[in-house]
């Protein structure tokens, strides 16, 4: 309640300006004024600062849509590249086909190392994910790699 409360004071001080600066309030409701006067809200200082809608500076074209997690051409096709800050698994299977895995192996938690003849790899105990769906190919692990979500633009493979 205190947010909703501060920012009703200070709409009421938005409004109180604006019945300073030639706005009168014939009524006598005494209320403040605010709805009446609905002014042109003042641009927050704080929240326009992330706003996602503003011009951001430096920022890419793309970067309404995620973060850029790697251009198209380090995707090889046919294969994969494993990104293992973002516990990511990226490939190709065909040409401009693009799909997303976690990199984090369904088995026993391991992170998928390499992207190798078709299939994503584990190195703790040789599970191996066909690139196509993220499927089990070779356990011991019994379940697929679950999909994680990407944005292909033009140019690059972008994460939320
Ligand atoms: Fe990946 Fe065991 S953790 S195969």
């Amino acid at each position: 309640m205190d947010a909703t409360r501060r920012t009703v004071l200070a709409a009421g001080a938005a409004g109180a300006a604006a019945l300073a600066t030639g706005c009168t309030d014939g009524d006598g409701d005494g209320g403040g004024g605010t709805a009446e006067h609905p002014a042109t809200p003042e641009p927050s200082t704080q929240a326009d600062a992330a706003s996602p809608g503003a011009p951001a500076t430096g920022a890419s074209p793309s970067a309404s849509m995620g973060r850029e997690l790697a251009k198209r051409s380090a995707v090889p096709v046919g294969g994969g590249t494993v990104f293992k800050p973002e516990k990511v698994v990226v490939v190709q299977p065909t040409a401009g086909q693009f799909k997303a895995y976690s990199a984090v192996c369904p088995h026993q938690g391991c992170l998928v190392d390499k992207v190798a003849d078709g299939t994503i790899d584990c190195p703790c105990h040789d599970s191996r994910f066909r690139i196509a769906d993220g499927s089990v190919a070779k356990g011991p692990a019994t379940r697929p790699l679950p999909p994680a979500p990407i944005t292909v633009t033009a140019d690059a493979v972008l994460l939320p």
